[in-house]
C-alpha cells in the first residue's frame, strides 16, 4: 500500500501565520504539524509516501523530509496548484499510486488513541473497498457526516450538511483499493468548485464496499486550522508528553520501533539535535534494542496470566 500525504491549500484561516509558510510546517507543541500525520502513515505499514503540497511550499517539505532513507521509508513530491478539493490527491498522486491500494492522510489531522496502531493494521490489510474512520463531534455540519444502521452500517454520507442526520464526522484518514484512481477521475467539481473526497465515497457506499471504523471516545482526533485548534492541538500534546516522557509522533522514534532503522541510525539522528529531542532520541536508541511492540504482547500475556490465575 503506497501513503499520501496532502499538505497543500492556502490554510487561510490561520492568517497571518499562513501568509508566507504552509500550515502544516507550523509547529504544534515541539514538532511541525506533518509529523502528526506522517506518523500515523508510518504506523500503518506505509513505506512508499507522496507528500502533495504547493509550489511555494515545495522546497521547504524537501529540505525537511529529504527523500525519506533516513526514516527508512521513501518519500517523494507533487503539486497541487489550487487546492481544488482532497479528491484531486488521486488524480494528482495517479501515476505514484500505480496498481497499488493506497492510504491518504491530510496535512492537518491529528490523531491519538490506544489501539490505533491495529485499528490502522487492520484498514490496510482489507484487499478490496474503502475504510474510512467515524468520529462523534459536536459540530458535524463542519464535516463529511455518516449516517448509519443499528448495525453500524453507513446509510448515508454528506459533505457539510445544514442539518446533519448524525454526530459522526468523516475524519480526514482514508484508505481505499486501486478503483479510488478511476472513481476520482469520473467524478465532477461540485457548487463550491472541489473534487470532493465525499463524492469517492458516495461511490464506494453505493457498491457497498465502504467500510467505516468506529473512532470512540477514548480517541482524540484534532484539526488545526484555526488558531484557537492550533494552540489547543499544541497544549494536548504537551501534557501528554510532559506527563509520560514519551513523544507522539516522533517519527525518527516510529522508524525504529518499525525495524525501519537500526538503533545505530537513529543515534546518528538523535546527534543532529543538541536539545530534549535529540536526548529523547538518544534515550530510545539505548533501550538496548528493546521492541516495544513485543514489550506490549509480553505485558499483555502478564497481564491475561495474573487476570486467569
Ligand atoms: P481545508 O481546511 O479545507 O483548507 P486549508 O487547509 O487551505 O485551510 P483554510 O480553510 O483555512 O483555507 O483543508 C483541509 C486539509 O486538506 C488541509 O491539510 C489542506 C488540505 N487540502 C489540500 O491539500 N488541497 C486541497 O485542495 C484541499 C481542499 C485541502
Amino acid at each position: 500500500m503506497k501513503g499520501i500525504l496532502l499538505a497543500g491549500g492556502h490554510g487561510t484561516r490561520l492568517f497571518p501565520l499562513t501568509n508566507i509558510i504552509s500550515k502544516h510546517l507550523l509547529p504544534i507543541y515541539d514538532k511541525p504539524m506533518v509529523y502528526y500525520p506522517l506518523s500515523i502513515l508510518m504506523l500503518a505499514g506505509i513505506k512508499e509516501v507522496l507528500i502533495i503540497t504547493t509550489m511555494r511550499d515545495l522546497p521547504s517539505y524537501k529540505g525537511l523530509f529529504g527523500d525519506g532513507s533516513h526514516l527508512g521509508i521513501t518519500i517523494s513530491y507533487e503539486v497541487q496548484d489550487q487546492p481544488n478539493g482532497i479528491a484531486e490527491a488521486f488524480l494528482v498522486g495517479k501515476e505514484f499510486i500505480g496498481d497499488d491500494s493506497v492510504g491518504l492522510i491530510l496535512g492537518d489531522n491529528i490523531f491519538y488513541g490506544q489501539g490505533l496502531v491495529e485499528i490502522l493494521r487492520s484498514a490496510t490489510q482489507r484487499s478490496e473497498g474503502a475504510t474510512v474512520f467515524g468520529y462523534r463531534v459536536k459540530d458535524p455540519h463542519r464535516f463529511g457526516v455518516a449516517e448509519f444502521d443499528e448495525d453500524y452500517k453507513v446509510i448515508s454520507i454528506e459533505e457539510k450538511p445544514q442539518n446533519p442526520r448524525s454526530n459522526v464526522a468523516v475524519t480526514g484518514l482514508y484508505f481505499y483499493d486501486n478503483k479510488v484512481v478511476s472513481i476520482a477521475e469520473s467524478i465532477s467539481p461540485s457548487d463550491r468548485g472541489e473534487l470532493e473526497i465525499t463524492d469517492i465515497n458516495k461511490a464506494y457506499l453505493s457498491m457497498d464496499q465502504l467500510h467505516i471504523e468506529p473512532l470512540g471516545r477514548g480517541f482524540a482526533w484534532l484539526d488545526t486550522g484555526t488558531h484557537n485548534s492550533l494552540v489547543d492541538a499544541s497544549r494536548f500534546i504537551e501534557t501528554i508528553e510532559n506527563r509520560q516522557g514519551l513523544k507522539v509522533a516522533c517519527i525518527e522514534e516510529i522508524a525504529y520501533r518499525m525495524s525501519y532503522i537500526s538503533a545505530g541510525q537513529l543515534k546518528e539522528l538523535a546527534k543532529r539535535y543538541k536539545n530534549d529531542y535529540g536526548e529523547y532520541l538518544m534515550s530510545i536508541a539505548e533501550q538496548d534494542g528493546e521492541d516495544f511492540f513485543t514489550v506490549k504482547k509480553q505485558n499483555l500475556h502478564k497481564t491475561v496470566e495474573r487476570i486467569i490465575g
